[in-house]
Protein backbone atom coordinates (compact mmCIF):
# COMPACT_ATOMS: atom_id res chain seq x y z
CA UNK A 1 0.00 0.00 0.00
CA UNK A 2 1.39 3.61 -0.56
CA UNK A 3 2.81 5.06 2.18
CA UNK A 4 3.66 8.88 4.09
CA UNK A 5 4.89 11.59 1.79
CA UNK A 6 8.75 11.39 3.02
CA UNK A 7 11.14 14.08 2.36
CA UNK A 8 14.34 13.18 0.39
CA UNK A 9 17.85 14.95 0.37
CA UNK A 10 18.40 16.98 -3.40
CA UNK A 11 21.74 14.97 -2.62
CA UNK A 12 20.33 11.96 -3.61
CA UNK A 13 18.14 12.71 -6.45
CA UNK A 14 18.89 10.78 -9.66
CA UNK A 15 21.35 12.88 -11.89
CA UNK A 16 18.79 14.17 -14.05
CA UNK A 17 16.70 15.33 -11.13
CA UNK A 18 19.67 17.12 -9.35
CA UNK A 19 20.20 19.04 -12.37
CA UNK A 20 17.17 20.23 -12.93
CA UNK A 21 16.36 21.14 -9.10
CA UNK A 22 20.01 22.64 -8.96
CA UNK A 23 18.77 25.41 -11.73
CA UNK A 24 15.68 25.92 -10.26
CA UNK A 25 17.50 26.50 -6.88
CA UNK A 26 19.76 28.81 -8.42
CA UNK A 27 16.96 30.71 -10.16
CA UNK A 28 15.28 31.08 -6.55
CA UNK A 29 18.40 32.43 -5.11
CA UNK A 30 18.42 35.70 -8.09
CA UNK A 31 14.79 36.39 -7.75
CA UNK A 32 14.57 36.17 -3.99
CA UNK A 33 18.14 37.24 -2.65
CA UNK A 34 18.02 33.95 -0.31
CA UNK A 35 17.98 29.79 -0.65
CA UNK A 36 14.19 27.96 -1.13
CA UNK A 37 13.86 25.83 1.97
CA UNK A 38 12.18 23.21 -0.46
CA UNK A 39 10.95 21.61 -4.09
CA UNK A 40 8.73 20.14 -5.08
CA UNK A 41 8.14 17.80 -8.07
CA UNK A 42 4.95 16.79 -9.72
CA UNK A 43 4.81 14.59 -12.46
CA UNK A 44 2.23 14.98 -15.31
CA UNK A 45 0.31 11.54 -16.47
CA UNK A 46 -0.73 10.06 -19.63
CA UNK A 47 -3.90 7.94 -19.13
CA UNK A 48 -3.62 4.44 -20.95
CA UNK A 49 -7.18 3.85 -20.98
CA UNK A 50 -10.36 4.37 -18.82
CA UNK A 51 -11.59 8.02 -20.09
CA UNK A 52 -14.22 10.15 -18.53
CA UNK A 53 -14.77 6.84 -16.06
CA UNK A 54 -12.82 8.15 -12.63
CA UNK A 55 -15.94 10.57 -11.61
CA UNK A 56 -18.43 8.14 -12.88
CA UNK A 57 -16.77 5.87 -9.93
CA UNK A 58 -15.05 3.35 -12.23
CA UNK A 59 -11.32 2.52 -13.05
CA UNK A 60 -8.20 4.02 -14.70
CA UNK A 61 -5.29 3.04 -15.87
CA UNK A 62 -2.36 5.65 -16.06
CA UNK A 63 1.32 6.43 -15.54
CA UNK A 64 3.52 9.53 -14.44
CA UNK A 65 5.65 11.12 -16.92
CA UNK A 66 9.00 12.29 -16.55
CA UNK A 67 7.88 15.36 -17.05
CA UNK A 68 7.31 17.34 -13.88
CA UNK A 69 6.14 20.42 -12.53
CA UNK A 70 9.00 21.47 -9.83
CA UNK A 71 7.80 24.02 -7.12
CA UNK A 72 10.48 26.02 -5.20
CA UNK A 73 9.56 27.05 -1.90
CA UNK A 74 10.88 29.59 0.81
CA UNK A 75 8.78 30.46 3.88
CA UNK A 76 7.83 33.87 4.30
CA UNK A 77 7.51 35.90 7.68
CA UNK A 78 3.74 37.25 6.87
CA UNK A 79 0.45 35.69 5.39
CA UNK A 80 1.20 35.86 1.81
CA UNK A 81 1.97 33.53 -0.81
CA UNK A 82 3.66 34.81 -4.02
CA UNK A 83 4.11 32.65 -7.03
CA UNK A 84 6.49 33.35 -9.69
CA UNK A 85 6.93 31.10 -12.62
CA UNK A 86 10.34 30.97 -14.05
CA UNK A 87 8.56 31.40 -17.90
CA UNK A 88 7.74 35.00 -18.71
CA UNK A 89 4.17 34.68 -19.98
CA UNK A 90 2.93 33.95 -16.56
CA UNK A 91 2.32 37.17 -14.25
CA UNK A 92 3.26 37.05 -10.69
CA UNK A 93 0.41 35.96 -8.38
CA UNK A 94 0.25 37.18 -4.64
CA UNK A 95 -2.39 36.41 -2.43
CA UNK A 96 -2.77 36.81 1.31
CA UNK A 97 -4.46 33.16 3.14
CA UNK A 98 -5.85 35.57 5.75
CA UNK A 99 -8.94 36.83 3.21
CA UNK A 100 -10.63 34.12 1.71
CA UNK A 101 -9.91 32.74 -1.51
CA UNK A 102 -11.15 34.42 -4.47
CA UNK A 103 -10.41 32.98 -8.13
CA UNK A 104 -8.72 35.42 -10.59
CA UNK A 105 -10.56 34.87 -13.90
CA UNK A 106 -10.75 31.64 -15.58
CA UNK A 107 -7.80 29.61 -16.59
CA UNK A 108 -5.55 32.09 -14.61
CA UNK A 109 -2.87 29.99 -13.54
CA UNK A 110 -2.78 31.46 -10.28
CA UNK A 111 -6.06 30.12 -9.61
CA UNK A 112 -4.40 26.69 -9.25
CA UNK A 113 -1.64 27.56 -6.54
CA UNK A 114 -5.19 28.88 -4.49
CA UNK A 115 -6.67 25.73 -5.12
CA UNK A 116 -3.69 24.14 -3.51
CA UNK A 117 -3.42 26.77 -0.38
CA UNK A 118 -6.63 25.03 0.83
CA UNK A 119 -4.81 22.30 2.14
CA UNK A 120 -2.46 23.99 4.18
CA UNK A 121 -5.86 26.21 5.39
CA UNK A 122 -7.63 23.45 6.26
CA UNK A 123 -4.82 22.30 8.70
CA UNK A 124 -3.71 26.20 9.78
CA UNK A 125 -6.35 28.48 10.69
CA UNK A 126 -3.39 31.38 10.68
CA UNK A 127 -0.59 29.82 8.62
CA UNK A 128 2.41 32.25 7.36
CA UNK A 129 2.84 32.48 3.49
CA UNK A 130 5.72 31.58 1.35
CA UNK A 131 7.44 32.90 -1.70
CA UNK A 132 6.84 29.89 -4.64
CA UNK A 133 9.12 29.52 -7.74
CA UNK A 134 7.33 27.47 -10.18
CA UNK A 135 9.30 25.58 -13.46
CA UNK A 136 7.41 23.11 -15.79
CA UNK A 137 8.05 20.56 -18.61
CA UNK A 138 5.06 19.51 -19.09
CA UNK A 139 2.73 20.57 -21.67
CA UNK A 140 -0.02 23.18 -21.39
CA UNK A 141 -3.33 22.12 -22.93
CA UNK A 142 -1.98 19.06 -23.76
CA UNK A 143 -4.17 16.62 -21.51
CA UNK A 144 -0.93 15.52 -19.54
CA UNK A 145 -2.30 17.12 -16.24
CA UNK A 146 -0.07 19.88 -15.83
CA UNK A 147 -2.27 21.95 -14.19
CA UNK A 148 -2.99 18.87 -11.36
CA UNK A 149 0.48 18.10 -11.22
CA UNK A 150 0.74 22.61 -10.72
CA UNK A 151 -1.85 21.71 -7.81
CA UNK A 152 -0.01 19.25 -6.14
CA UNK A 153 3.79 20.91 -6.65
CA UNK A 154 2.36 24.32 -5.55
CA UNK A 155 0.67 22.98 -2.26
CA UNK A 156 3.30 20.21 -1.15
CA UNK A 157 5.53 22.93 -1.37
CA UNK A 158 2.96 25.21 0.60
CA UNK A 159 2.47 22.76 3.40
CA UNK A 160 6.48 21.62 3.54
CA UNK A 161 7.20 25.40 3.80
CA UNK A 162 4.71 25.59 6.91
CA UNK A 163 6.11 22.34 8.35
CA UNK A 164 3.96 19.94 7.92
CA UNK A 165 4.99 17.36 6.79
CA UNK A 166 4.39 13.36 7.26
CA UNK A 167 1.29 13.18 5.45
CA UNK A 168 -0.03 10.08 3.62
CA UNK A 169 -0.33 10.22 -0.18
CA UNK A 170 -3.33 8.10 -0.43
CA UNK A 171 -5.29 11.11 1.76
CA UNK A 172 -3.43 13.77 -0.42
CA UNK A 173 -4.33 12.68 -3.38
CA UNK A 174 -8.19 12.95 -2.20
CA UNK A 175 -7.72 16.40 -0.63
CA UNK A 176 -5.94 17.77 -4.00
CA UNK A 177 -8.63 15.82 -5.96
CA UNK A 178 -11.30 17.68 -3.80
CA UNK A 179 -9.32 21.15 -3.95
CA UNK A 180 -9.19 21.67 -7.62
CA UNK A 181 -12.80 21.68 -7.99
CA UNK A 182 -12.12 25.50 -7.07
CA UNK A 183 -10.96 26.31 -10.20
CA UNK A 184 -14.47 25.67 -11.46
CA UNK A 185 -13.84 21.89 -13.26
CA UNK A 186 -16.03 18.89 -11.88
CA UNK A 187 -12.84 16.90 -12.52
CA UNK A 188 -12.31 13.20 -11.15
CA UNK A 189 -9.80 11.89 -9.02
CA UNK A 190 -7.07 10.52 -11.85
CA UNK A 191 -4.60 13.17 -12.05
CA UNK A 192 -4.13 14.00 -8.17
CA UNK A 193 -3.58 9.81 -8.05
CA UNK A 194 -1.44 9.23 -10.19
CA UNK A 195 0.77 12.00 -9.96
CA UNK A 196 0.77 11.05 -5.70
CA UNK A 197 1.07 7.54 -6.23
CA UNK A 198 2.39 6.29 -9.53
CA UNK A 199 5.37 3.91 -9.49
CA UNK A 200 8.23 3.53 -11.22
CA UNK A 201 7.93 1.07 -14.27
CA UNK A 202 4.61 0.30 -13.49
CA UNK A 203 0.96 1.73 -15.05
CA UNK A 204 -1.40 2.15 -11.93
CA UNK A 205 -4.94 0.62 -11.95
CA UNK A 206 -6.92 3.05 -9.71
CA UNK A 207 -10.50 2.84 -7.94
CA UNK A 208 -12.09 5.50 -6.96
CA UNK A 209 -14.48 5.88 -3.92
CA UNK A 210 -13.43 4.63 -1.89
CA UNK A 211 -9.72 5.48 -3.57
CA UNK A 212 -7.20 2.50 -4.06
CA UNK A 213 -4.06 1.94 -6.31
CA UNK A 214 -3.06 -1.27 -7.73
CA UNK A 215 0.61 -0.89 -10.21
CA UNK A 216 0.93 -3.14 -12.80
CA UNK A 217 4.16 -3.62 -14.51
CA UNK A 218 4.96 -1.96 -17.83
CA UNK A 219 5.82 -4.78 -20.19
CA UNK A 220 10.02 -4.60 -20.94
CA UNK A 221 10.70 -3.74 -24.60
CA UNK A 222 8.22 -0.76 -25.38
CA UNK A 223 7.87 2.77 -24.18
CA UNK A 224 4.89 4.85 -23.78
CA UNK A 225 4.81 7.58 -26.61
CA UNK A 226 3.00 10.84 -26.68
CA UNK A 227 2.08 13.10 -29.25
CA UNK A 228 1.07 16.27 -29.29
CA UNK A 229 -2.54 17.06 -32.22
CA UNK A 230 -1.33 20.16 -32.06
CA UNK A 231 -5.15 21.46 -30.71
CA UNK A 232 -4.63 22.92 -27.50
CA UNK A 233 -7.56 21.76 -25.03
CA UNK A 234 -7.17 24.11 -22.17
CA UNK A 235 -9.30 22.67 -19.30
CA UNK A 236 -9.04 25.45 -17.34
CA UNK A 237 -10.40 27.68 -20.10
CA UNK A 238 -12.80 26.67 -23.12
CA UNK A 239 -12.71 22.88 -22.57
CA UNK A 240 -14.10 23.68 -19.07
CA UNK A 241 -17.50 24.19 -20.18
CA UNK A 242 -17.61 20.76 -22.38
CA UNK A 243 -15.87 18.68 -20.26
CA UNK A 244 -18.36 20.04 -17.21
CA UNK A 245 -21.40 19.55 -19.55
CA UNK A 246 -20.13 15.84 -19.72
CA UNK A 247 -20.32 15.40 -16.02
CA UNK A 248 -23.64 16.59 -15.46
CA UNK A 249 -24.83 14.64 -18.82
CA UNK A 250 -23.55 11.38 -16.86
CA UNK A 251 -25.18 12.92 -13.66
CA UNK A 252 -28.47 12.82 -15.14
CA UNK A 253 -27.75 9.62 -16.86
CA UNK A 254 -27.95 7.43 -13.91
CA UNK A 255 -30.54 9.39 -11.84
CA UNK A 256 -32.74 8.16 -15.09
CA UNK A 257 -31.63 5.01 -14.57
CA UNK A 258 -32.01 4.70 -10.85
CA UNK A 259 -35.99 5.92 -11.95
CA UNK A 260 -35.75 3.33 -14.21
CA UNK A 261 -35.24 0.57 -12.02
CA UNK A 262 -37.39 1.32 -9.39
CA UNK A 263 -40.08 4.35 -10.49
CA UNK A 264 -41.63 3.94 -6.94
CA UNK A 265 -38.60 4.74 -4.71
CA UNK A 266 -35.79 6.31 -7.29
CA UNK A 267 -32.52 6.54 -5.50
CA UNK A 268 -30.22 9.39 -5.41
CA UNK A 269 -27.72 8.07 -7.01
CA UNK A 270 -25.53 10.88 -9.06
CA UNK A 271 -22.44 8.20 -10.58
CA UNK A 272 -23.14 5.42 -12.80
CA UNK A 273 -21.28 2.93 -11.11
CA UNK A 274 -22.54 2.99 -8.39
CA UNK A 275 -25.73 1.75 -10.25
CA UNK A 276 -23.60 -1.54 -10.50
CA UNK A 277 -23.48 -1.48 -6.12
CA UNK A 278 -27.09 -0.71 -5.73
CA UNK A 279 -28.49 -3.27 -8.60
CA UNK A 280 -25.53 -6.38 -8.16
CA UNK A 281 -27.95 -8.53 -10.58
CA UNK A 282 -28.11 -5.89 -13.54
CA UNK A 283 -24.98 -6.73 -16.26
CA UNK A 284 -23.13 -3.61 -16.90
CA UNK A 285 -24.45 -4.00 -20.93
CA UNK A 286 -28.04 -4.66 -19.51
CA UNK A 287 -28.29 -0.17 -18.34
CA UNK A 288 -27.13 1.17 -21.68
CA UNK A 289 -30.36 -0.93 -23.14
CA UNK A 290 -32.48 -0.15 -20.57
CA UNK A 291 -31.83 3.37 -21.16
CA UNK A 292 -31.62 3.31 -24.88
CA UNK A 293 -35.41 2.04 -24.68
CA UNK A 294 -36.73 4.44 -22.66
CA UNK A 295 -34.77 7.60 -24.09
CA UNK A 296 -34.10 8.65 -27.88
CA UNK A 297 -30.52 8.87 -28.53
CA UNK A 298 -30.52 12.56 -29.71
CA UNK A 299 -30.10 15.55 -27.07
CA UNK A 300 -32.79 16.41 -24.69
CA UNK A 301 -33.17 18.97 -21.70
CA UNK A 302 -34.20 17.84 -18.71
CA UNK A 303 -38.22 18.78 -19.30
CA UNK A 304 -37.68 16.78 -22.52
CA UNK A 305 -36.53 14.03 -20.35
CA UNK A 306 -39.03 14.63 -17.69
CA UNK A 307 -41.66 14.57 -20.39
CA UNK A 308 -40.66 11.63 -22.14
CA UNK A 309 -40.70 9.84 -18.64
CA UNK A 310 -44.11 11.14 -17.26
CA UNK A 311 -41.97 11.95 -14.29
CA UNK A 312 -41.39 15.25 -12.10
CA UNK A 313 -38.05 17.18 -13.65
CA UNK A 314 -36.94 17.19 -10.11
CA UNK A 315 -36.39 13.37 -10.09
CA UNK A 316 -33.27 14.07 -12.62
CA UNK A 317 -31.48 16.99 -11.00
CA UNK A 318 -28.22 15.57 -9.80
CA UNK A 319 -27.17 16.67 -6.28
CA UNK A 320 -23.47 17.44 -5.55
CA UNK A 321 -22.76 19.65 -8.58
CA UNK A 322 -21.11 22.75 -7.79
CA UNK A 323 -21.37 24.34 -11.27
CA UNK A 324 -24.87 23.01 -12.13
CA UNK A 325 -25.49 23.99 -15.93
CA UNK A 326 -29.47 25.47 -17.15
CA UNK A 327 -31.78 23.75 -17.51
CA UNK A 328 -32.74 23.92 -20.92
CA UNK A 329 -28.88 23.18 -21.75
CA UNK A 330 -29.24 19.99 -24.45
CA UNK A 331 -28.47 16.58 -22.76
CA UNK A 332 -27.18 13.41 -25.06
CA UNK A 333 -27.59 10.88 -21.97
CA UNK A 334 -27.78 7.53 -23.63
CA UNK A 335 -24.25 8.03 -25.60
CA UNK A 336 -22.48 8.95 -22.95
CA UNK A 337 -23.58 6.00 -20.24
CA UNK A 338 -23.04 3.87 -23.22
CA UNK A 339 -19.00 5.26 -23.21
CA UNK A 340 -19.01 4.85 -19.48
CA UNK A 341 -20.20 0.97 -19.26
CA UNK A 342 -18.15 0.06 -21.82
CA UNK A 343 -14.95 2.06 -20.90
CA UNK A 344 -15.31 0.84 -17.68
CA UNK A 345 -14.93 -2.94 -18.90
CA UNK A 346 -12.11 -2.22 -21.50
CA UNK A 347 -9.80 -1.06 -18.31
CA UNK A 348 -10.65 -4.38 -16.65
CA UNK A 349 -9.58 -5.84 -20.02
CA UNK A 350 -6.69 -4.01 -20.00
CA UNK A 351 -5.38 -4.18 -17.33
CA UNK A 352 -5.79 -7.96 -17.48
CA UNK A 353 -4.17 -7.83 -20.87
CA UNK A 354 -0.92 -5.81 -19.82
CA UNK A 355 -0.51 -8.19 -16.61
CA UNK A 356 -0.23 -11.06 -18.89
CA UNK A 357 1.82 -9.28 -21.76
CA UNK A 358 -1.13 -9.74 -24.26
CA UNK A 359 -0.33 -6.47 -26.11
CA UNK A 360 -2.94 -7.48 -28.92
CA UNK A 361 -5.73 -7.63 -26.38
CA UNK A 362 -4.12 -4.02 -25.12
CA UNK A 363 -3.77 -2.61 -28.48
CA UNK A 364 -7.96 -3.88 -29.08
CA UNK A 365 -8.88 -2.13 -26.03
CA UNK A 366 -7.21 1.40 -26.52
CA UNK A 367 -8.38 1.62 -30.20
CA UNK A 368 -12.51 0.83 -29.31
CA UNK A 369 -11.66 3.45 -26.87
CA UNK A 370 -10.57 5.68 -29.02
CA UNK A 371 -13.68 5.13 -31.44
CA UNK A 372 -16.21 5.62 -27.89
CA UNK A 373 -14.06 8.80 -27.18
CA UNK A 374 -14.57 9.76 -30.44
CA UNK A 375 -18.26 8.51 -31.84
CA UNK A 376 -20.24 8.08 -28.21
CA UNK A 377 -18.24 10.89 -25.44
CA UNK A 378 -18.20 13.39 -28.61
CA UNK A 379 -14.53 14.53 -27.23
CA UNK A 380 -12.65 13.56 -30.35
CA UNK A 381 -11.66 15.97 -32.92
CA UNK A 382 -9.76 16.00 -36.72
CA UNK A 383 -6.88 16.36 -35.72
CA UNK A 384 -6.41 13.95 -33.16
CA UNK A 385 -8.27 11.30 -35.63
CA UNK A 386 -5.32 12.08 -38.27
CA UNK A 387 -2.90 11.78 -35.68
CA UNK A 388 -4.20 8.49 -34.73
CA UNK A 389 -4.02 7.01 -38.09
CA UNK A 390 -0.71 8.54 -38.89
CA UNK A 391 0.61 7.05 -35.68
CA UNK A 392 -0.94 3.78 -36.27
CA UNK A 393 0.46 3.26 -40.11
CA UNK A 394 4.01 4.22 -38.24
CA UNK A 395 3.94 0.92 -36.09
CA UNK A 396 2.37 2.24 -32.83
CA UNK A 397 0.10 0.35 -30.47
CA UNK A 398 -3.04 1.38 -29.23
CA UNK A 399 -3.16 4.55 -30.19
CA UNK A 400 -5.94 6.49 -28.87
CA UNK A 401 -6.89 10.31 -27.60
CA UNK A 402 -5.51 10.43 -23.78
CA UNK A 403 -7.12 13.06 -21.16
CA UNK A 404 -10.19 15.32 -21.49
CA UNK A 405 -10.22 15.20 -25.11
CA UNK A 406 -11.06 17.85 -27.81
CA UNK A 407 -7.66 18.43 -28.81
CA UNK A 408 -4.29 17.53 -26.32
CA UNK A 409 -2.42 14.58 -27.27
CA UNK A 410 -2.83 11.14 -28.26
CA UNK A 411 -1.03 7.53 -26.80
CA UNK A 412 0.57 4.54 -27.90
CA UNK A 413 2.64 1.99 -27.20
CA UNK A 414 6.36 1.74 -29.44
CA UNK A 415 8.35 -1.14 -29.33
CA UNK A 416 11.95 0.46 -27.70
CA UNK A 417 13.77 -0.41 -30.84
CA UNK A 418 11.37 0.98 -33.59
CA UNK A 419 11.35 4.66 -31.56
CA UNK A 420 13.82 6.22 -34.13
CA UNK A 421 11.99 4.82 -37.17
CA UNK A 422 8.44 5.63 -35.60
CA UNK A 423 9.28 9.51 -34.99
CA UNK A 424 10.70 9.73 -38.41
CA UNK A 425 7.29 8.50 -40.11
CA UNK A 426 5.42 10.77 -37.63
CA UNK A 427 7.38 13.59 -38.34
CA UNK A 428 7.12 13.05 -42.10
CA UNK A 429 3.33 12.09 -42.29
CA UNK A 430 1.85 14.73 -38.92
CA UNK A 431 4.39 17.03 -38.19
CA UNK A 432 6.40 18.38 -41.15
CA UNK A 433 3.28 18.83 -43.16
CA UNK A 434 1.88 20.83 -40.08
CA UNK A 435 4.33 23.23 -39.10
CA UNK A 436 6.43 23.48 -42.43
CA UNK A 437 9.26 25.94 -40.22
CA UNK A 438 10.62 23.77 -38.24
CA UNK A 439 12.83 21.14 -38.57
CA UNK A 440 13.33 19.56 -34.78
CA UNK A 441 9.73 18.28 -33.40
CA UNK A 442 10.96 16.51 -30.31
CA UNK A 443 8.77 19.12 -28.49
CA UNK A 444 5.47 17.39 -29.90
CA UNK A 445 6.03 13.92 -28.84
CA UNK A 446 8.29 12.21 -26.55
CA UNK A 447 8.90 8.55 -25.34
CA UNK A 448 9.01 7.45 -21.73
CA UNK A 449 8.57 4.56 -19.35
CA UNK A 450 6.42 4.92 -16.52
CA UNK A 451 7.97 6.86 -13.98
CA UNK A 452 7.19 7.70 -9.94
CA UNK A 453 4.66 9.45 -8.44
CA UNK A 454 5.90 13.27 -6.48
CA UNK A 455 8.78 13.62 -4.70
CA UNK A 456 9.49 16.99 -1.75
CA UNK A 457 13.16 17.38 -2.14
CA UNK A 458 14.58 19.24 0.79
CA UNK A 459 17.47 21.80 -0.24
CA UNK A 460 20.12 21.00 2.66
C1 LIG B 1 -9.28 15.28 -17.01
C2 LIG B 1 -9.75 15.19 -15.58
C3 LIG B 1 -9.71 13.76 -15.09
C4 LIG B 1 -10.44 12.83 -16.05
C5 LIG B 1 -9.97 13.06 -17.49
C6 LIG B 1 -10.77 12.27 -18.50
O1 LIG B 1 -7.93 14.97 -17.07
O2 LIG B 1 -8.97 16.01 -14.74
O3 LIG B 1 -10.26 13.69 -13.80
O4 LIG B 1 -11.82 12.95 -15.93
O5 LIG B 1 -10.04 14.42 -17.84
O6 LIG B 1 -10.57 10.91 -18.34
Amino acid sequence: MPGDLSVTSWRHLPAGEKDRVGALVEQFRKRFSRAPTFVALAPGRVNLIGEHTDYNGYPVLPAAMERHIAVAAAPRSDELVTAQATAPRFDLCTFSLRAPLQPASAGHWGNYVKAAAQLLLARRSDPRGADLLVDGTIPAGAGLSSSSALVVGAGLALLASAGISGLSRLSLAEEFAEAEQFVGTMSGGMDQACCLLAQEQCALRIDFFPLRVRPVSFPAGHHIVVCHSLVTAEKSGPARTAYNLRVWECRVAARVLAFLLNRLRPLSIDRLADLERHFPSVPRHSFVDLLADHIPDRPLSLDEIARVLKADVGTFLPERTKAPLPLDTPLSIVRRARHVFSEATRVELAEQALREGDLRTLHGAMRASHASCRDDYEVGCSELEALVKAATESGALGARLTGAGFGGCTVQLVQTEQLPEFFERIDQTFYAPRLPHQRCFADYRFAFRPSSGAKLVVID
